[in-house]
């Protein structure tokens, strides 16, 4: 049970104090300061719309009725089963569906869900309820962020990315124009449950984006975790952490799952929670995130977040070796579970001018510094500061021509399915390949366009696929 009968009200602190006149003004001026306590929590609860459990429902017993929002995918495999749970539990429940997709994780969208708020007549306090993955979480909680300037929300979290990642922050937000994530606030959830359930329904592609994800923070903060990743990983990845294994397996396959997944997430909540406004530059977590936001982008076609990532940190990997930070041993260990699991380690696009062009890109955002997280050894962080282009492009030509070498079955270091399909966009990606060649779009050479078609009929077929299922 919650303990949300009484909702806390603030306990800022706060101290006013005369400050000196200064030469143009007509007397002393005054000074704020003031301390609020912030509190949020988690719990772990499997199958949370089992009738017989009411850890959710017993946010909603108060106001007995509850405004929830998911994604239409979210809700042909949950709406039914959430309508039920409500209904069992004598809570009128409404649930608002919206299209996902990163193209609509727009200030349009965010209104959407304000005028539904609106409709419903939301009381003050009373929490909305979302359902999904990242994004749904990061849009609904920026409109209730802003909603009466802070609205309360409870979250669900589906997808793996969501459940490890984006759970641990309370970052809420959505894009503006191609910017992604431009608009945004902090602003955390009454309460998170982090239900691994839902992961029997998720596509295996967004397992491995998810996968990515636990890779980045082991290789740098938790070696137990690396080791238990490297033994179980692929495993792993193909029965969506234990929750579609069945047999002797699955026991074994649950409780590493859930020891690997706890781990992380306590290992995330501990480097963020003392920087949860990331004053602090020098962040763990930021590990395959430098030259990555430029790269993911690049292609006609967009890479998913999680081969990106992945691609970053195989190069990081490459550049802590070739500086004697790691063991071949180490290096070949990274590399041999990203080709088991099926995630990319290089690209075409991954070239030195992209690679210059993003470490610029980043110094401006990281204060000047290049704070390029790698690990030293395996399974903790190093940031480094000194990194010459000559390094790092040679560095790059060493990466490649390893990978090229040790893995040639995968076709310039891309793994499988690497590229976002209609589900991630929220739009067909054929569209964005025709725009392209029509010229209305940076012009493509012949293997990039060659690529992307063949990847946009793959993830056309993908997205039929689920829209019949
Ligand atoms: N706030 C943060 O700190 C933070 C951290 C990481 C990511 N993010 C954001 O999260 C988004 C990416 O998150 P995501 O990968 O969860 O994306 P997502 O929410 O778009 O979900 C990915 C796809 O999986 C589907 N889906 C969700 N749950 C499902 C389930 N249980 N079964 C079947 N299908 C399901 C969705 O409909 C969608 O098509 C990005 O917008 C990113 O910016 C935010
Ligand atoms: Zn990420």
């Amino acid at each position: 049970m919650c303990d949300c009968a009484g909702l806390p009200s603030s306990d800022l602190v706060a101290s006013v104090r005369e400050t000196p006149q200064s030469v143009n003004a007509v007397g002393p001026g005054y000074e704020v300061k003031g301390y609020e306590k912030l509190a949020y929590s988690y719990s772990f609860v499997d199958d949370i719309f089992d009738v017989a459990k009411d850890d959710l429902s017993s946010y909603f017993q108060k106001w007995k009725r509850c405004l929830a929002i998911m994604d239409e995918t979210v809700y042909g495999h949950y709406g039914q089963k959430t309508k039920a749970y409500f209904a069992a539990h004598g809570i009128d429940v409404t649930i608002h569906v919206f299209k996902g997709g990163e193209l609509n994780k727009t200030m349009t969208t965010m209104l959407d869900f304000v005028d539904a708020m609106d409709r419903y007549g939301l009381i003050r306090k009373e929490p909305v309820l979302v359902v999904g993955g990242g994004l749904a979480s990061d849009v609904v909680g920026y409109a209730c962020a802003s909603y009466r300037r802070s609205s309360n929300f409870i979250r669900v979290s589906t997808t793996l990315i969501g459940l490890i990642d984006a759970a641990v922050s309370i970052k809420v937000g959505l894009n503006h124009g191609k910017l992604k994530n431009r608009l945004g606030a902090y602003h955390a959830p009454m309460h998170t449950f982090l239900d691994f359930d839902f992961l029997k329904t998720l596509p295996v592609e967004q397992v491995r984006n998810g996968f990515a994800e636990i890779v980045k923070i082991s290789h740098v903060a938790h070696k137990p975790t690396w080791d238990r990743l490297v033994k179980y990983g692929p495993e792993l990845v193909e029965t969506r952490f234990g929750r579609t294994s069945t047999g002797d397996r699955a026991v074994e396959l649950r409780q590493v799952a859930s020891v690997i997944c706890r781990d992380a997430i306590k290992v995330m909540l501990d480097l963020e929670s003392p920087n949860l406004h990331e004053i602090g530059l020098d962040r763990v977590i930021a590990s395959g995130h430098t030259w990555s936001p430029t790269l993911e982008l690049t292609p006609t076609v967009p890479l998913r977040h999680g081969h990106a990532i992945m691609i970053d940190m195989s190069f990081s990997i490459t550049l802590a070796h070739s500086r004697g930070y790691i063991t071949e041993r180490e290096r070949d260990e990274f590399f041999d579970l990203q080709s088991q699991v099926g995630l990319s380690m290089d690209h075409e696009d991954f070239d030195a001018k992209l690679l210059l062009k993003a470490t610029d890109a980043i110094l401006k955002t990281r204060d000047g510094k290049q704070r390029f997280a790698v690990p030293k050894p395996l399974g903790t962080c190093f940031f480094i500061n000194d990194a010459s282009d000559e390094e790092l492009t040679s560095a790059l030509a060493t990466h490649k021509a390893h990978i090229r070498e040790r893995y040639p079955h995968m076709v310039n270091g891309v793994g499988k399915s690497a590229f976002v399909d209609a589900g991630d966009l929220g739009h067909d990606p054929a569209e964005l390949v025709k725009k392209a060649m029509n010229g209305k779009s940076k012009p493509l050479n012949a293997s990039d366009s060659m690529r992307s078609k063949i990847k946009a009929i793959d993830n056309v077929s993908h997205a039929q696929s689920v829209v019949v299922a």
